[in-house]
């Protein structure tokens, strides 16, 4: 069942999607060359802490994982997709790419979400697939329309990813968000015909967050059980947003 958000409930995931907004704002201008991303992490704890919010990642249990997450942030370096842990010893050089992903919950409500931050020069291949990933997350949320339907996300995200030559990571997928982290539907960025196709209606909210490898889609998990790496060792850009479905259109509430 996917739960439908009243305009008071908008409007409490719509403050933790500024907060969102706000700390992925300060944290992408701390990155650079010879920041750790244990640096990003401390940042990231105190911001949440003093906005009176709450991490939504520290403490939520993965079964793929076994067990809980245990930061604020995930910070996914070059190949790693997803779920790259926060490590003093992690520290950023000049043509890295750094996914940061975050979420709190503040009053009852949650946000996500992900930018991919360049450090320093990068070379023209992976600008391209910074520009592919975040360029097919913006069609997508045009699609976050009444009278829509949920394959047109997936398949907008899948078809301008494949035209340029990327691909789609297909293990790891968005979702609803709501008054929990993860909520119904499931938002793979590629259409899954066995799947259902639910119409979309006012007061959805969807966290859509294109995953994309330069090379081959192939992904390995890492033996510490949750940094989920692109195979082949080929960059991997990775954003999300919130958006709801609004009678006004598409309205993404971690960005202002
Ligand atoms: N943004 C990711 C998601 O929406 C990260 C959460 S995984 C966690 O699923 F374990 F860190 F919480
Ligand atoms: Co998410």
């Amino acid at each position: 069942m996917i739960v439908r958000k009243s305009q008071s409930d908008l409007e409490k995931m719509r403050r933790a999607g500024l907060l969102v907004h706000e700390i992925l704002h300060k944290l992408s201008a701390m990155v650079t060359e010879g920041v750790s991303t244990w640096d990003l992490e401390v940042a990231a704890e105190r911001m949440v802490t003093e906005a009176g919010a709450k991490p939504a990642f520290k403490g939520y249990y993965v079964a793929a994982a076994g067990e809980k997450y245990k930061f604020v942030l995930c910070t996914s370096v070059n190949n790693e997709i997803v779920h790259g842990m926060p490590s003093q010893q992690r520290i950023l050089k000049a043509g890295d790419i750094v996914s940061i992903d975050t979420g709190v919950s503040l009053d009852g409500f949650y946000a996500d979400s992900a930018v991919t931050v360049p450090v320093g020069p990068i070379d023209a291949q992976t600008e391209r697939l910074l520009k592919v990933t975040k360029d097919s997350l913006e069609m997508a949320i045009e699609k976050c329309r009444e009278g829509n339907r949920l394959f047109d996300i997936c398949g907008t995200v899948e078809q301008h990813v494949e035209n340029n030559g990327f691909s789609i990571v297909r293990e790891y997928v968005g979702h609803g968000i709501g008054s929990r982290l993860h909520e119904e539907p499931q938002i793979p960025n590629y259409v899954d015909p066995r799947n259902e196709n639910p119409r979309l209606r006012e007061g959805m909210v969807l966290a859509i967050e294109p995953m994309v490898n330069a090379g081959k889609p192939d992904v390995r998990v890492l033996k510490d059980r949750w940094t989920a790496v692109a195979k082949d060792g080929s960059n991997s850009a990775h954003f999300e947003h919130c958006v709801a479905v609004t009678a006004n259109g598409p309205w993404v509430l971690t960005r202002p």
